[in-house]
């Protein structure tokens, strides 16, 4: 296998081949372990929510108070999808006592057993329970998602997790709930989408406004099947490689403050209004000249203890932990976890209709609330205009990357070896899966 710590390069076939984009279906999407669904939006026995990927639809329901279930989304009958998408909408969502098929009515319980077909002595006495059972589908539960795989044996959820579980639970992902959701068809593939946000090499230049905060060079390194970035970070400010980082330049408190009121305003990701008033208190409750690791150290503390007093009790992450978790997960093929003690952000991709051109991007807002206080939301489609500024300039690389890469003159990717590794690693794994578009050396 490639050493991806060294420089290589990418063929463009995966990004705008529509081959290889058909063979996607059953080598990648119907293998993989897939992020489904938020647990929060199944909370009661009955609720469901599908899942669509490519031409394959999963409804994922809560079938017990403890028990999660899975079927493929089709009725065994005569193929009538059972559960319609509404239109517009991203996926269905409900609670049903049993699920009816529109076509004929055959009747499915939550364990995905027929109860009623109408006439059934015509079959003779073939309609068996398997024949008439909702095809299962497998689904296991991490950090508060519900995951499904469409192969119907193969690695567990866990083995195929590897260290994720380890580095990211300390963080307790599972308590925290969504701010916001929005959803968006783009004009590139999934993975133009995802690596976008996989790397901080961009921030540089796509978001200028930044670099009056700080540094915003930060390391990839690869896990088996996964990654994960973090910033670079002074040897006495490990923490400062996570998600919750100090601004840079002569007066930290004064950069914390400014970089925490920006990101707030401008992207609406990656802190809460906790953090956000904390940091503004910096120049009043620390000296001016307190170097940089104290001023980290007391905005956390006190941001910390703002929460504690409205019943948000941040989990406790040795120091250590927090910078080798960095700020972000991304988890194969097409899922990102940005995380932090008190909030996250959350990227997916998938492709759109089949074509290597389009692809359904998905951007979620977490954080901790008090109990009972987490906003009700759902996915809402928002166009590029009406997104937070700094994904707006994301976005604006998107159809420009996808439409690039079909030039004739366009040689293959050249991911930076330190900061892009993800993307490297992305497609070494890819390859795994699809048999072709390895990262080769650079010679
Ligand atoms: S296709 Fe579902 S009952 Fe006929
Ligand atoms: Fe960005």
């Amino acid at each position: 296998m490639t050493d991806l710590t060294q420089p290589v390069t990418v063929p463009a076939d995966a990004y705008i081949s529509p081959d290889y984009a058909r063979a996607e279906q059953d080598r990648l999407w119907r293998k993989v372990w897939l992020q489904a669904a938020r647990l929060e939006d199944i909370p009661n026995v009955g609720d469901f929510v599908t899942y669509d990927i490519l031409e394959d639809s999963v409804i994922v329901m809560r079938a017990g108070p403890d028990e999660l279930r899975a079927f493929h989304n089709v009725c065994p009958h005569r193929g009538r999808r059972l559960i319609d998408t509404p239109a517009g909408a991203r996926n269905a969502r409900g609670n049903r006592t049993s699920i009816i098929c529109g076509f004929h009515g055959w009747t499915f319980d939550r364990a995905g057993q027929c109860t009623f077909v109408n006439h059934q002595d015509d079959w003779q006495g073939k309609l068996t329970a398997e024949r008439t059972a909702l095809g299962k589908v497998r689904v296991d539960t991490w950090g508060g998602w519900a995951w499904i795989s469409l192969g119907p044996d193969g690695e567990s959820l866990t083995d195929y997790l590897g260290v994720v579980p380890g580095m990211l639970d300390p963080f307790g992902l599972q308590n925290m709930r969504y701010r916001w959701r929005k959803w968006i068809i783009f004009d590139c593939n999934w993975k133009v989408a995802l690596e976008a946000f996989s790397e901080t090499y961009h921030v540089q230049t796509t978001h200028p406004e930044f670099n009056a905060f700080g540094e915003f060079r930060g390391w990839a390194r690869q896990h088996g099947l996964h990654s994960n970035i973090g910033y670079d970070a002074p040897k006495n400010m490990d923490e400062n490689q996570a998600k919750l980082r100090v601004g840079s330049g002569e007066d930290p408190r004064l950069s914390t403050a400014e970089m925490q009121l920006f990101t707030w305003e401008n992207a609406n990701t990656n802190t809460t209004m906790t953090l956000v008033n904390a940091a503004q208190r910096l120049k009043d409750e620390l000296p001016e000249g307190t170097p940089a690791p104290q001023v980290l150290q007391h905005w956390l503390a006190t941001a910390r203890a703002d929460d504690a007093k409205r019943g948000v009790i941040w989990p406790v992450v040795e120091p250590s932990h927090t910078a080798k978790s960095g700020t972000a997960w991304q988890i194969f093929p097409n899922f990102q976890i940005g995380h932090a003690v008190n909030n996250m952000l959350c990227y997916s991709a998938r492709p759109y209709q089949g074509d290597p051109d389009k692809c359904i991007f998905e951007a979620a807002v977490f954080e901790l609330f008090p109990d009972g206080e987490a906003p009700a939301t759902d996915w809402e489609y928002t166009k590029p205009e009406e997104w937070p500024p700094v994904l707006q300039q994301d976005f604006t690389n998107m159809a420009a990357v996808q439409q690039g890469m079909k030039n004739v003159g366009f040689r293959g990717t050249q991911p930076n070896p330190y900061m892009e590794r993800s993307v490297a690693s992305l497609h070494q794994n890819l390859a795994r899966y699809m048999g072709t578009g390895a990262p080769k050396s650079i010679d």
